[in-house]
C-alpha cells in the first residue's frame, strides 16, 4: 500500500530514499520548478548550468536520476520535465509525476517538490503517484519489488483541509482506476464471466454497494436474448452483475452500463491473430463502470448509481450464433446477426434496455466497442457519443477535467436508417460497409435507450489497452480508462 502525507518541510532538507524535483522548459533553458528552489539552491548557484550540462531539457515526460550526495537528504533526486513553465496543467503535473514514480518500483520513501499551490494540482500530483506506481505482478513467480510505500509531497497547504481531502479522493479514484486495470490484466482464462462476477460479489462485502447476479438460467427465462445470443458459444456462461448505491438522500440517479466481453475471439466470425490477441481487455468498459461504482460509493456521493456489467465470452463452438441467426432481445426488440465479431453491441442492448426502465437522469455505458474508433481516434483518445448534444459537451468537460482524453463523434441521422435497414428483422447488427463503424454502433445502441434517458456513450477500444511501452501514469496492458471521467461526471453531478 503507498500512503501520501503532505508536509511543508523542506525539501532539501527531507530524509527520503528518492525526491522528485521538477524542472520546467524556459527560453533561457532548464530552470527548476517552483516548490524546488531549496534544492536548486543546495546543489549551487551554478545548477541551472549543471542541467544543461546533464542535458536535461525540462521537456514533459523527461526523467533524470542524480545523486542527492551531501547536497540534499535524498539518496537520489529525481528531476522529472513538466513541459514549458508557462503550460503547466493538473494534467502534465499528473503526468509527470505518474513517469518518475514509475521508474522508482522498490523504492521505500518518495518526496516530492513540484510545483503544489492549489487543491487541483495536489489531488493532480496524488494521482500521479499511485497511477505512475501501479504494477501487474501476479503471475510473476521472482522477487518482484514491492510498491512505492510512504510518499510526501511537499507543499505550503499542507495543513489546507481541501488539500487533505484532495489526497483522500484521489486514493479512492486511484484505488478503482487500478482495480480497472488489474481486472483487464488479468488472463482470460481466470477472468470468465462467471469469476468475474463472484469477485464483484465479493468486493462489495463490507461497503455500501449491493450486487445482485442473474446467472445463464435467469437470463434465459427472461428473455436476455443479446447476452445469451453472444455467451451461448462459451463453455464459460455469461451473467448479468447488477450494483446499486443508494445513499440516503440522493440528488440524482445515474445509471452505468459496461460492456465484459472476458474474451472477445470474434465467435464463428473468427478474428485474426493479431487482432486478438489483446482481446482480454473487452472487458474494460464493464471494468471501469464497476471500479467507479465501487469509488462513488466510497466517497459517499449524495447519488444513487445503478450499474449494470453485461458480462458473456464470444467463443466459436457447435452452440455459438451464426450470422443469419436473430436474435430477440431483453425488451422485445429483434435484431440480425450477420457478424459475431460484433458482439459488444448485443450485450450492451440487452443492459441498456434494462437500465432505461428504471429511468435514471443520465444513462452512461463505457465500451470497447469499435475497431473503427481506434483508426479514428487513435490509442490515447475515447470517443464520445449522446442523445443529447449539451449532455455531449458536459461528458466531454467532465473528461477534461478528470485529465482523460476523449472526443465527441456524431450520430447522424443517415445510421438510424441504415439500423433500421434489415429485411428480416427490426434491426441490422452491422452496416454493409465499413464507413463510420462506430457511429453506426452508436446509433445501434441508441435504439434500445427508451424512456427519454439522456444516455451517452463511451467507446474506450483504442484507451483501454496500451500494448505499447509506458508512458506518464500510464502502464503497459490495462489503463483503467473511463474510470475517472465516470467519477467526476458523478461528482458533479451530486452537486461539487
Ligand atoms: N472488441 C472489438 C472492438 C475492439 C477492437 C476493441 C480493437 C479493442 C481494440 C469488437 O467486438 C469488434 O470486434 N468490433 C468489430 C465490429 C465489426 C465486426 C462491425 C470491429 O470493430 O472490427
Ligand atoms: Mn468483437
Ligand atoms: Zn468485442
Amino acid at each position: 500500500m503507498t500512503t501520501i502525507s503532505l508536509s511543508k518541510a523542506s525539501p532539501a532538507k527531507t530524509r527520503t530514499d528518492a525526491l522528485i524535483v521538477g524542472v520546467v522548459s524556459t527560453d533561457d533553458g532548464p530552470r527548476v520548478a517552483p516548490g524546488g528552489e531549496d534544492v536548486s539552491s543546495a546543489f549551487g548557484r551554478s545548477f541551472d548550468r549543471t542541467l544543461t550540462a546533464l542535458g536535461v531539457k525540462g521537456k514533459a515526460g523527461e526523467v533524470s536520476k542524480l545523486a542527492g550526495a551531501d547536497a540534499t537528504k535524498a539518496d537520489v533526486v529525481v528531476l522529472v520535465g513538466l513541459g514549458p513553465a508557462d503550460e503547466l496543467t493538473a494534467e502534465s503535473l499528473r503526468r509527470a509525476v505518474g513517469a518518475a514514480v514509475r521508474g522508482l518500483a522498490g523504492t521505500t520513501s518518495i518526496a516530492i517538490a513540484v510545483p503544489a499551490d492549489s487543491v487541483e494540482r495536489i489531488g493532480a500530483i496524488a494521482e500521479g503517484v499511485l497511477l505512475g506506481g501501479y504494477v501487474y505482478d501476479r503471475y510473476l513467480t521472482g522477487d518482484n519489488p514491492a510498491p512505492v510505500g510512504e510518499v510526501t509531497l511537499l507543499t505550503g497547504m499542507a495543513r489546507d483541509k481541501g488539500a487533505k481531502a484532495a489526497v483522500e479522493r484521489a486514493q479512492a479514484v486511484c484505488e478503482a482506476v487500478n482495480a480497472a486495470r488489474g481486472w483487464v490484466n488479468t488472463p482470460p482464462v481466470d477472468l470468465t464471466p462467471v469469476t468475474f462476477a463472484d469477485d464483484i460479489v465479493s468486493r462489495a462485502k463490507g461497503t455500501s454497494v449491493k450486487v445482485s447476479v442473474l446467472d445463464e438460467r435467469q437470463l434465459e427465462s427472461k428473455g436476455y436474448g443479446g447476452i445469451m445470443g453472444v455467451g451461448r458459444g462459451s463453455s464459460n456462461p455469461p451473467r448479468l452483475v447488477t450494483m446499486t448505491y443508494k445513499p440516503r438522500k440522493p440528488v440524482a440517479h445515474l445509471s452505468l452500463v459496461g460492456k465484459g466481453i472476458t474474451f472477445d475471439s470474434g465467435g464463428l466470425s473468427l478474428k485474426p491473430g493479431a487482432a486478438m490477441y489483446t482481446m482480454k481487455c473487452d472487458m474494460a468498459g464493464a471494468a471501469a463502470v464497476v471500479a467507479a461504482t465501487f469509488a462513488i460509493a466510497e466517497l459517499g456521493l449524495p447519488i444513487q448509481v445503478t450499474t449494470y456489467a453485461a458480462l458473456a465470452e464470444n467463443m466459436p463452438s457447435g452452440s455459438a450464433s451464426r450470422p443469419g441467426d436473430v436474435l430477440t432481445m431483453y425488451g422485445g426488440k429483434t435484431v440480425e446477426v450477420l457478424n459475431t465479431d460484433a458482439e459488444g453491441r448485443l450485450v450492451l442492448a440487452d443492459a441498456i434496455t434494462t437500465a432505461c426502465a428504471q429511468q435514471p437522469d443520465l444513462l452512461v455505458d463505457v465500451a470497447t466497442l469499435t475497431g473503427a474508433c481506434v483508426i479514428a481516434l487513435g490509442h490515447r483518445t475515447a470517443g464520445i457519443m449522446a442523445n443529447d448534444g449539451e449532455l455531449q459537451r458536459s461528458v466531454h468537460a467532465s473528461a477534461e477535467s478528470a485529465g482523460e482524453l476523449m472526443w465527441p463523434l456524431p450520430l447522424p441521422e443517415e445510421m438510424k436508417e441504415a439500423v433500421r435497414g434489415s429485411k428480416v428483422a427490426d434491426l441490422a447488427q452491422i452496416q454493409t460497409d465499413k464507413a463510420g463503424g462506430t457511429l453506426y454502433a452508436g446509433a445501434f445502441l441508441r435504439e434500445f435507450v427508451g424512456n427519454g434517458v439522456p444516455w451517452a456513450h463511451l467507446d474506450i477500444a483504442g484507451t483501454a489497452f496500451n500494448s505499447g511501452s509506458p508512458y506518464g501514469y500510464t502502464p503497459t496492458g490495462g489503463t483503467g480508462s473511463a474510470v475517472r471521467t465516470l467519477v467526476q461526471i458523478a461528482t458533479e453531478r451530486a452537486g461539487g
